[in-house]
């Protein structure tokens, strides 16, 4: 249960699940941290009055009830949409933790990635000539990228970084079902219902391959009647898949519903979050994640940062704050893949994501503080390293575009499969 607990009244070992204030208008990257000691209680104190305190993740020593000033007030009306997401969202085991390292993930993850694509570009080849989908053949697909996703997330995550702007919807179609794999997996969901989720999020745009080419790739604004005919690829995805045999109900949903928002303001049935599956829902937010850092003929990609900054902004209205915050939470601030640049000006890529510590991932060092490329990168843990005067950490400045810094994808790569 939350409580409101006044800020002075807060103590080291509190949950706290939301703040008095928009998440935007605060320092702290999440709504839902534990108060570590007081001076991370004294941070909170210096910007809310009051915040609301879950239960569950709190110290049991804490007597909440005979501190809270009053129950929190409802997040908002949909309590049938929190009935929904408490179920989804029940305790599970977690995933036990990588069992194989990225480098030796890799060329499993590639050959995947590569069947995966094929398949991939078939499927879709064949609902645009108007045939049917193999989905026994996309539920293998999904089966080895469940696999892979599960002895390593790192490993496939990267892979769907590569993508070139050429063929967008069947790249975009693989990337957010890889997401939504390492998203299930940081969920703890269940393998079964991690292929369903998979293999929705495989087909979730595949009603695209009867909206004119022209209308796909424009490089420019959609007209009204252009707009409206996109907004029709869900239904006609629905079709393709239902022509093509049995697909399990989520995965139909899925196809259905990945555009539709907690608000009511989605489409096609503009459906309230009280009949938004967490299954679709989830899809909804990689799908989004993945659109914007995707490099289209009418915008640039947008930094993995920049999109973790635009999912937070529409958190509570078109998305559920909570899945959002999971979300982040499983990406990592800065995803694996991320090329940065350090605050003494070293540049480096993000070998993996520190979960617990997201801003402070590893980072292989490629090119120094003079701009030159080091012939031997080495890894640097900015969660423990500190500088040689030993006072300010190294942290990240800012995250870089792809291909910064006359690094290629190639090269990059290449330094990946050595770390
Ligand atoms: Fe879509
Ligand atoms: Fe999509």
């Amino acid at each position: 249960m939350e409580y409101m607990v006044n800020a002075e009244d807060l103590k080291p070992g509190m949950y706290v699940s939301r703040l008095d204030r928009p998440w935007l208008e605060s320092p702290f990257l999440f709504q839902g941290f534990i108060l570590r000691d007081e001076a991370h209680v004294r941070e909170v104190r210096e910007v809310c009055e009051y915040v609301y305190v879950e239960s569950i993740h709190t110290d049991p020593a804490i007597n909440l009830p005979s501190i809270a000033t009053a129950p929190a007030p409802r997040a908002s009306d949909n309590s049938r949409w929190r009935n929904r997401l408490k179920k989804f969202t029940a305790e599970r085991p977690p995933w036990r933790r990588h069992s194989v390292s990225i480098s030796e993930e890799l060329s499993t993850a590639r050959k995947v990635h590569g069947d995966s694509s094929a398949l991939m570009r078939t499927a879709l080849d064949n609902a645009r000539a108007g045939r049917g989908v193999d989905i026994k053949a996309a539920r293998t697909a999904v089966e080895d990228l469940t696999q892979s996703v599960m002895r390593n997330p790192d490993a496939l995550g990267w892979m769907s970084k590569l993508k070139d702007e050429h063929e967008y919807t069947y790249k975009h179609s693989l990337s957010v079902c890889i997401l939504t794999l390492v998203f299930g997996r940081h969920m703890s969901l269940p393998e079964e219902e991690l292929h369903q989720l998979g293999l929705g999020a495989f087909l979730h745009d595949i009603g695209k391959m009867k909206i004119p080419m022209e209308v796909l790739d424009k490089p420019a604004a959609l007209t009204p009647e252009e707009f409206t005919e996109m907004k029709r690829h869900p239904e006609y995805g629905v079709e393709i898949v239902t022509a093509s045999g049995k697909v399990p109900d989520t995965v139909r949903d899925i196809i259905l519903s990945h555009h539709e928002r907690m608000d009511g303001s989605g489409y096609p049935q503009g459906l309230g979050a009280e009949l938004i599956r967490p299954m679709t829902h989830m899809v909804a937010i990689c799908d989004t994640y993945d659109a914007i850092v995707s490099k289209r003929p009418y915008k640039k990609p947008v930094s993995a940062v920049r999109a973790v900054e635009i999912l937070n902004r529409e958190r509570g209205s078109l998305f559920d704050p909570w899945l959002v915050d999971q979300f982040i939470q499983c990406v990592g601030v800065y995803p694996v893949g991320t090329l940065v640049e350090l605050n003494n000006g070293e540049t480096g890529i993000v070998v993996s994501a520190n979960r617990e510590a997201r801003l402070h991932p590893r980072v292989l060092i490629l090119i120094n503080q003079e701009g030159e490329r080091l012939e031997r990168p080495f890894v640097r843990d900015l969660a423990t390293d500190q500088t040689e005067e030993g006072n300010e950490r190294h942290h990240i400045a800012h995250a870089l575009g792809e291909e910064a810094r006359g690094l290629t994808t190639a090269d990059l790569e290449k330094y990946m499969s050595e770390v």
